[in-house]
């Protein structure tokens, strides 16, 4: 019998060598899966020389080839899908900005397990049956918001699908409903933060008492930004849509201290980003994910891009990955130094006289790029605060990054505003 006070299910109440053994069945499971009935692992898998047979230790992964965006754009539509098309029920997309999209697919298996690891992930946030979840993340091909409304579902709350705009409206709801939780990216929280001040009200008097943040980096001196402006607990959700969607990892509302992969369902490695080789336990790399449960597309050491480190449980027996530092692909190598967009953040949000918006712009002088950083003024800021405030970032980006960028504190609300994932960096370079 469960006891109604502890948040956890049943599987996050394993042992860890009964975690170590039931991963060790999934892992070979999956693997089967794949190879019997995707083509493409089954072409890739014999080009490697391995056999999921050869998969007896969960080591034994090392030995089996990555998957990469690339393979599954090149596998579209429905290529990477291991069952037929009469038994997917659900479709989404990512986020890709450019060529074509990479589409993923859902049994109704693999929407009730998603629904399950998303309750669980709204659990150790801190939500509870009863509550109200107000869901800002966008509806649509996009899994934040189908992803974050079915969890908030299976938990048993009553559910807002605001989706992502009509920022005034969302100010409205807030207010009228009453919602404990809300559901959004970090930087869109901060649009709703500037409606709450224009409409003059509180925002620390609200309801919400915990944020549910993620589909993009953010850094703990947002985490203090948020908290601190609204009064609410802010943790962290990971997810990707080649992987499930959100719910793939959480951090725990008692622990702030990074999140906990569900890895039961999700398998995690580290790997050098360039060279693909495993990484020790508590090193820097690239995280690889093989799911051990999903029908519709399993995925064998999938390449994320993003870089994190994996570290022991804490608040769950499951690892931990810490806070997301960026993608491979928006880092910004700048005479020679790499430079990731969290990275400003934290300066910039520990600057006096700036506000949380900023955005990155890359220019191209002579045959050198060069990387402009435009910070918002605080309405309040006076010409001096701004100029004192342009030179602290320029020079805590010298100090902490270690090279030089130009510095621009611009009118309060002139920079663009997120109403989902931001874009922080502006790239004006020449193409070619
Ligand atoms: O962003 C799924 C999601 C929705 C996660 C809502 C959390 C909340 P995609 O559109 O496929 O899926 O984008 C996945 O977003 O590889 C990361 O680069 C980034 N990302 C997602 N969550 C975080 C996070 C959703 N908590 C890509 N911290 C991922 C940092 C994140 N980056």
């Amino acid at each position: 019998m469960l006891d109604a006070t502890d948040p956890r299910d049943e599987g996050e109440r394993l042992g860890l060598d009964e975690l170590r053994a039931l991963q060790r069945e999934r892992l070979r499971a999956s693997l089967r899966h794949a190879y019997a009935h995707v083509p493409f692992y089954r072409a890739a898998f014999d080009k490697a020389g391995v056999h999921p047979d050869d998969c007896r230790e969960l080591a034994d992964l090392a030995r089996f080839p990555f998957t990469t965006k690339s393979d599954l754009r090149e596998n579209y539509p429905y290529g990477m899908f291991a069952v037929p098309r009469e038994r997917v029920r659900r479709i989404h997309a990512s986020s890709g900005t450019t060529g074509r999209p990479t589409v993923v697919g859902y049994t109704e298996s693999d929407l009730s397990l998603w629904a399950d690891l998303v309750a669980r992930s709204i659990r150790a946030a801190g939500g509870r049956p009863g509550d109200t979840v107000h869901v800002a993340y966008g509806y649509g091909l996009f899994t934040g918001g189908l992803g974050a409304h079915y969890g908030a579902e299976r938990l048993g709350c009553t559910v807002v699908p605001a989706s992502g705009g009509m920022t005034s409206r969302q100010v409205q709801l807030i207010q009228d409903l009453k919602p404990g939780i809300i559901m959004v990216t970090p930087s869109y929280m901060l649009t709703l933060l500037d409606e709450f001040e224009r409409q003059g009200v509180d925002p620390r008097g609200t309801s919400l008492r915990v944020g549910i943040f993620g589909a993009e980096p953010w850094t703990e001196a947002m985490r203090r930004e948020i908290e601190e402006r609204f009064a609410i607990d802010a943790v962290d959700i990971y997810g990707l849509s080649e992987v499930i969607g959100p719910g793939v990892a959480q951090e725990c509302v008692e622990t702030k201290d990074g999140l906990h992969i569900w890895e039961d369902h999700f398998y995690p490695e580290i790997v050098d980003p360039l060279t693909g080789e495993v990484l020790p336990e508590g090193e820097e790399g690239e995280l690889v994910f093989t799911s051990l449960t999903k029908e519709a597309m399993p995925v064998i050491r999938y390449r994320t891009r993003d870089l994190t480190r994996l570290l022991p449980g804490t608040a769950r027996v499951f690892r931990r990955m810490r806070k997301v530092t960026g993608r491979s692909d928006d880092m910004v190598i700048l005479r020679g130094v790499n430079l990731f967009p969290t990275q400003i953040e934290e300066i910039v949000l520990r600057t006096p006289g700036v506000a949380p918006h900023f955005q990155l712009r890359l220019t191209r002088e002579g045959r050198l790029d060069a990387l402009t950083v435009r910070a918002e003024a605080r309405p309040d800021a006076t010409p001096e605060d701004r100029d004192t405030a342009a030179r602290a970032i320029a020079a805590a980006v010298k100090d902490g990054v270690g090279v030089s960028v130009a510095v621009e504190v611009v009118d309060p609300e002139s920079l663009e505003r997120s109403v989902g994932k931001i874009r922080r960096i502006v790239d004006l370079r020449p193409r070619g």
